[in-house]
Order: C-alpha cells, then structure tokens, then sequence
C-alpha cells in the first residue's frame, strides 16, 4: 500500500517540492541493487542512492558496525578530546589513498569537505608566510556543494545566483566537455587538454600566480552530466600548480570509493592531488561522512608554526570524527578491500561501456560518455523546455521500468553501486532504451506532469 504519509513540513533539497508531494516518489527499504518503494515495488539503483552506496545498501557488515557502535558510545566529543574508532578510520582511509596524502580531516559531507580543503589551503600559505596568496580557482560546471566556499568555486549558474557576491578572489577555469570533437568517446575524449592551459596563460596571467592559494576541479564532472577529463588535461594542471606553488585539490566525492575502478581518481589517472575531498563511498552512504586527506608536510607546516600548546587549525564540527561514521569507514574499506569492489568495478567496465554506447542511434541520443562504472547519455532537448525530456525518462524508468536512474537538465547519469552484474546493467540501459524509443512513438507522457 502507497504510504500515507504527511509531506507537507519537510522542505525537500534539490527537489520540485510542488511536482513531488503531487506524486510521491517514496524509498522505504534497500538491500543489495535494490531499493523497495512503498507500494512494495524493487527499483533496480542505477545510480547508487547518490553516487554513494558502492558496496550496494545495507551490506550486513556495514550493518552490525553501525549497530555495534550505537550500543557502545553514541557520542564523543572531539574537541581536545578522542576516541579510538576516529583514529583507527583515518588510518583505514590512508590505507587505500595515494601515497604521500596521510592525514585525515573529517567533517560531515561532501560541502564541508570542500569547505575544509579550501580553508587548509588558505591557512596553509598564511602560516608559510604567504599570506598573499588568497585567490582560489574552481572551473564552470564544477560542482562542489553547498556551503559559500563550494558555490563560489563551483561553476553552477543555479546554485549561485540566489545567494550574493559567495566569496571575492575567485575564478574559474572553462570545462572541458566539447561534443562537437568528442562526441560518443569511450573513456578519455582525444580532444581538450590544451584548455588545461588556460590556467596559465589567462588566469595565472591575468592575476598572478603568487597570489593564487588553490586550484579544485572534480577528477571527472559528475553532477553537471558526467564532464570527463581530456587525455593530458589533468597532467597538464598538475604540472602548472607546481610550477608556480599553487596547491592542487581534487574533489573526488563521487570519483572515490572504486567509481572509476581504483581507489580514487587520483589513482586511476597517476595524478596525485595535495588534498583530496571525500564524502558518500566513504562509508558506503550508511552514515553522514566527509574527509579531507592531506599530504603530510601541508599537515606538518601547520604544527611546525603554533606551540606545542596551540590550536594549530582553527576549524572542525561537533560531529568531526562521529562514532557511528568512524565505525562505518571501518567495515566499508574492509568490505572495499575484502570483496575486491575495486577491481570488479574495474572489470566491470568494458561490459558497461558497450551497453552505453549500445543507446547510440536511438532516438534524441545527442552523446554518449563513459569512465570506470559512470556514464553521462545527453539527450536532445524539447524546444523551449529544457529538462523535459530528461526528466521524463526519469520518471518513466522509475514508475513503468522499475529503474533508478539520476537525470540533471537533459542529461542522464549513471553510476551504479559496483556490484553491478551483467543482466542488471542489461536491464538499466535497456530500460532507457525502451523509454527513449516510446518517447518517440508517442512523445511525452502523463509521468512528466503527475
Ligand atoms: C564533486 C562533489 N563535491 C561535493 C559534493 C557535495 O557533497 P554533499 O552533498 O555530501 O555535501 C558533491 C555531491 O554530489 C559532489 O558530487
């Protein structure tokens, strides 16, 4: 039976409120691929909850880690304070990050992540001296939550424009997705790492490279439709952070936890970032969680310039390092690591990336883009109203296919939990398919307005 359930007082984020209450989407159990709706329905996850269920839900280690804990110590607090389960979690998480990046910063999602990063960096140059070097760089299409410092490094007209002047001294570089070169790439596009130059020869140019304290880009675009990187393009920005002292940080929020089919994108791409923003994978999505891991000597500069007796980071939450989320990193990384999700997500990939490029030829199907277990399908909007068609297969996926799949404007994004077999990939690509294809027959349905 359909809940009853009153929708009148929760304020959904991100969400046509209005369409939704009209219509109600609701989720009231998961196990596995599976999310089960109220009216007793299985939807297929094509998108892990939200790029954040890798392991798939309610893996039962993940589970009795949670339960254990919440018996055990509800709360600590862990300013001046500590408890084991933090420590032994920051150490899990150095364990599978790249080499040199070994201390952790916890906070409660992916914004405060970033917010996190974007502060160090800044305080980073300060206690070095530097205190010129303020500006941060962030690139159009970049999503970085949010908070203030992640809307004013983020490339997001919508998400910014409500909400005043965010922060001064920031720009951004220009993405790199160009269909009219790299339409229907599988993996890398060919086409677009010169844009990495652009770091240098406008911005670095136009303000001068002393002055700049950070450059954050996303390894791989995913809340904006699956931008991928250009072959080169993040060698290239690497090689000009270091050239000029700027700190590079990689908000790998939805890239981290085996999406590409390694540990983080940083791995996947051999281009080590000096801080790197993690959230969702991290604990598998059971708990609220977000990570800043660092490279040591950004840590060191920070202990090494206040007394012994001092604060040396003027920054942290009540929930910094919660019990129940420490315990959650625990048993996610040793489920990660112990059913070797990496490896399958990585293995997995060819087999996705056919049924992706399978949509090619169908109708409104404008490009198709894939890396590790992601993949971005641009459909050909409806004249004067964008979204629409997008939305539409959304909906249809959702209430006629029984699939989950995420769509933002008029593009389709997938990013299935990695334990994704075969027929199931068969069956979310197909589902689109058949969507796309009656979308044609018979143009847009009653879903899109119910
Ligand atoms: C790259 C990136 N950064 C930051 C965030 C924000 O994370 P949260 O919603 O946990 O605050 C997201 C969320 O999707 C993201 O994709």
């Amino acid at each position: 039976m359909p809940n009853t359930v009153n929708t009148d007082h929760f304020w959904m984020p991100f969400t046509a409120n209005r369409q939704f209450k009209s219509r109600p989407r609701m989720l009231v159990s998961a196990s596995g691929m599976y999310y089960k709706t109220d009216d007793g329905r299985e939807i297929l996850d094509g998108t892990a909850g939200l790029w954040c269920s890798n392991a798939g839900h309610c893996h039962p280690k993940i589970v009795a880690a949670i339960q254990k804990q919440a018996a055990t110590m509800d709360f600590a607090p862990m300013f001046q304070m500590g408890h084991p389960l933090a420590f032994e979690a920051a150490s899990a998480l150095v364990s599978i990050a790249p080499e040199g990046l070994n201390r952790v910063f916890f906070c409660n999602d992916g914004s405060e992540a970033v917010d996190t990063a974007l502060k160090i960096a800044l305080a980073y140059h300060q206690v070095r001296g530097n205190g010129l070097r303020t500006r941060l760089i962030g690139r159009e299409r970049g999503y970085h939550g949010v908070g203030f410092g992640g809307i004013a490094v983020g490339g997001i007209a919508g998400n910014r424009k409500n909400f005043g002047a965010t922060l001064a001294g920031v720009d951004h570089l220009r993405h790199p997705l160009d269909i009219s070169r790299n339409a229907f790439s599988r993996g890398l596009p060919e086409h677009g790492a010169e844009i990495a130059d652009e770091l240098e020869q406008r911005l670095l140019a136009l303000h001068d490279p002393a002055t700049v304290a950070a450059v954050i880009v996303e390894p791989l675009q995913g809340s904006t439709g699956v931008i991928l990187p250009p072959k080169g393009y993040l060698q290239k920005l690497r090689a000009i952070c270091d050239k000029h002292g700027i700190l590079l940080i990689f908000d790998e929020v939805i890239t981290g936890f085996g999406r590409l089919g390694a540990s983080f994108a940083a791995d996947y791409f051999g281009v080590v970032p000096d801080m790197i923003c993690c959230a969702k994978g991290l604990t598998n999505a059971a708990v609220p969680m977000g990570a800043v891991i660092v490279r040591q000597d950004i840590h060191d500069a920070f202990m090494s310039a206040s007394a012994e007796n001092a604060i040396e980071l003027a920054h942290g939450y009540t929930y910094t390092g919660h019990p129940l989320a420490a315990a959650a990193v625990i048993a996610a990384i040793d489920v990660y690591k112990g059913e070797n999700l990496f490896d399958r997500a990585a293995a997995m990939a060819p087999y996705f990336e056919d049924a992706a490029h399978s949509l090619k030829g169908l109708p409104y199907v404008k490009d198709v883009r894939n890396l590790g277990l992601v993949c971005g399908i641009e459909l050909e909007p409806i004249a004067g109203k964008p979204a629409a068609r997008a939305f539409d297969v959304f909906l249809k996926c959702f209430w006629e296919q029984g699939v989950l799949i995420r769509t933002t404007g008029d593009i389709i994004a997938l990013s299935p939990p990695l334990i994704i077999d075969k027929p199931q990939i068969d069956r979310v690509f197909g589902a689109i398919g058949d969507v796309l294809k009656a979308q044609h027959a018979t143009g847009i349905g009653s879903s899109a307005v119910a």
